[in-house]
């Protein structure tokens, strides 16, 4: 239910051909201030066509609208502000949501389109960061709203698990390794083993020699490189596995940056038909100056391919596998260049289909203003974040609801979910500043607000006993204390597609959060439990809303347990 386009239409209808239905639409306005009416038209681009006050034209127009959905039509200014007859409105978009449940506000314009999601990616050998976890969830949501519009979403998980740094940890391994150390904590004890090298090699840089060799040796396949590799590959990933069954987030493919080994030369063999490789410093690189940007490193004087290089085999292989409408890389946006730089070499080499690869760029995430890095060995790691904040959740249950049957998973969907919720809530471009006593919170702008919400709505339901089925149309009530609530749920279908447009999962966290805040005004306002007239009525109403805040933190890769 569109009221902006009725609206439109009615206006189109008036104005014969001046203007289409759809442009008018863009015009619609909603007002921030409610007294102001449900939407609101600016005259002021007629008044320019047809050179006349925009005030007088908002008089005209606004005596010709007769449309049973407008209780009332005012004019101010040069704005005709419209009135939604909310019985009428209520209860159509009420009984919508209580025939379509989860799969209101869903749309069909991606028309089945395969959108290919590079996220996560976190490096074989090394933990993983809060700048994956930021990638993991913000990919994850992303791809969960593109489905919600009707595309294929298809997540690749891009492990780093080629490049020199394995020579690197091949060379410190063999100097200073122990495998029994490695097998008891693959990630921390390869981690160190990583940092040793790069202290060593402070002060003796042929290590960083060695370093290139063994990679070099990998690339080429001896034996000895491969399963030293491959074992490290394992224990990392099973670490990995972990926090993804905590996050509940699954990929389509894993194929990470190995798997392209053998796929660079034809890449490589591509660019240099197209005569677009030349020789800078005994490397190869493409050239960049025309689009502004510093030349793309393709290969190296000892002919070892780079990151670039295996992106842009993974680009061409995701093209011809999926032949996805678009190719979105949820990366932080400290990566930006290389992004430019793959896509402009693509396009170089005559892709078109490099105009619909787009870089998602996200901010980082900070500990007391400071970058939490992985380098010297400073890191947070993140699966102990998601187990203090689950530990903080149960705590909080146990406090509030001691009897709680399912206490554990309940935790867990809380605990995660308040994780979850403090990375999507602000744009994504943003720094977000990481604190476990904020995001787990019961008020304010938290997950665990939204959930308690939910949970609270469900408990009234439950105690009213009330079945969806059961609802009646006939609902004796004049919608005005409920209004509020009903044109926030209005808004769920606008939300979810703007969401999609703009790749930003922030703009759905932020309506469940103003969702969770009016319907909880109107329940400290309202006796829903006390019988009357209108209960059932605002029984559907509690219903839609449960409906709403489930499907919303559903998209954001939230749980929403009844009870907590
Ligand atoms: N592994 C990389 C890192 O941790 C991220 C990879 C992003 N994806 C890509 N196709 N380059 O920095």
């Amino acid at each position: 239910m569109n009221f902006k386009k009725e609206f439109a239409e009615v206006l189109a209808e008036l104005l014969n051909s001046e203007k289409t239905a759809a442009e008018l639409e863009l015009l619609i306005e909603k007002p921030k201030n409610a007294a102001h009416g449900d939407l609101a038209f600016p005259c002021f681009t007629l008044a320019k066509i047809k050179r006349k006050a925009p005030n007088l034209i908002a008089q005209e127009l606004s005596e010709q609208i007769k449309a049973p959905i407008f209780e009332k039509v005012e004019v101010v200014g040069g704005y005709i502000n419209v009135f939604l007859n909310k019985k009428l409105v209520s209860e159509k978009i009420i009984s919508q949501i209580i025939t379509q449940k989860g799969e209101f506000g869903t749309h069909d314009f991606g028309q089945n389109g395969n959108v290919t999601i590079d996220m996560s990616s976190p490096n074989i050998a090394k933990p993983f960061s809060m700048g994956h976890l930021r990638s993991t969830v913000i990919g994850n949501a992303i791809a969960l709203i593109v489905e919600k519009c009707g595309y294929q979403p298809i997540k690749i998980n891009h492990l780093g698990d080629w490049g020199t740094q394995f020579g690197k940890l091949i060379t410190a391994y063999k100097l200073w390794g122990d495998a029994d150390k490695v097998r008891a904590n693959p990630i921390s004890e390869l981690l160190a083993l990583y940092v040793k090298f790069h202290e060593v090699a402070e002060t003796n840089p042929a290590l960083e020699d060695d370093g290139r060799a063994w990679f070099k040796k990998l690339e080429d396949g001896d034996a000895e490189a491969v399963e030293l590799w491959e074992w490290f590959r394992d224990e990392s990933l099973k670490e990995f596995s972990r926090i993804y069954d905590l996050l509940n987030v699954e990929f389509d493919s894993l194929a990470g940056e190995s798997f392209y080994n053998d796929k660079m030369d034809r890449i490589v063999d591509m660019l240099e038909e197209k005569g677009l490789l030349v020789e800078s410093n005994q490397a190869l690189v493409v050239e960049l100056t025309e689009e502004g940007l510093p030349p793309c490193l393709i290969k190296k004087s000892d002919g070892a391919t780079l990151y670039a290089t295996r992106d842009l085999a993974a680009a061409l292989y995701r093209k011809e596998t999926y032949d996805f409408v678009k190719s979105l890389y949820v990366v932080g946006h400290e990566q930006s260049l290389h992004f430019k730089q793959l896509i402009a070499v693509l396009k170089k080499m005559g892709f078109e289909w490099a105009g619909n690869m787009a870089h998602i760029p996200f901010g980082m995430m900070l500990t007391g203003g400071k970058k939490m890095s992985t380098r010297k060995g400073k890191v947070v790691l993140l699966e102990e974040v998601l187990n203090e904040s689950i530990e903080m959740a149960r705590h909080n249950i146990e406090e509030k609801n001691p009897t709680l049957a399912n206490k554990d998973e309940v935790a867990k969907q809380v605990g995660v979910g308040a994780v979850i919720f403090h990375d999507l809530k602000n744009n994504r471009m943003n720094d977000i500043e990481f604190s476990l006593e904020e995001l787990i919170r019961f008020e304010g702008e938290t997950g665990p607000y939204v959930q308690y919400t939910f949970a609270r709505a469900c408990s009234i339901l439950r105690k009213a006993n009330w079945q969806a089925d059961a609802a009646v149309p006939d609902y004796h009530t004049s919608w005005e204390k409920e209004w509020k609530v009903v044109s926030h749920l209005l808004e769920f279908p606008n939300v979810i597609k703007r969401a999609c447009d703009n790749l930003d999962p922030s703009q759905i966290a932020k309506y469940v959060i103003d969702l969770a805040q009016v319907f909880n005004k109107y329940y400290a306002e309202v006796r829903i439990l006390e019988e009357s007239e209108e209960q059932t009525a605002r029984l559907a109403l509690v219903y839609s809303v449960t409906e709403v805040l489930k499907e919303g933190l559903r998209l954001l890769g939230i749980a929403a347990p009844e009870e907590m």
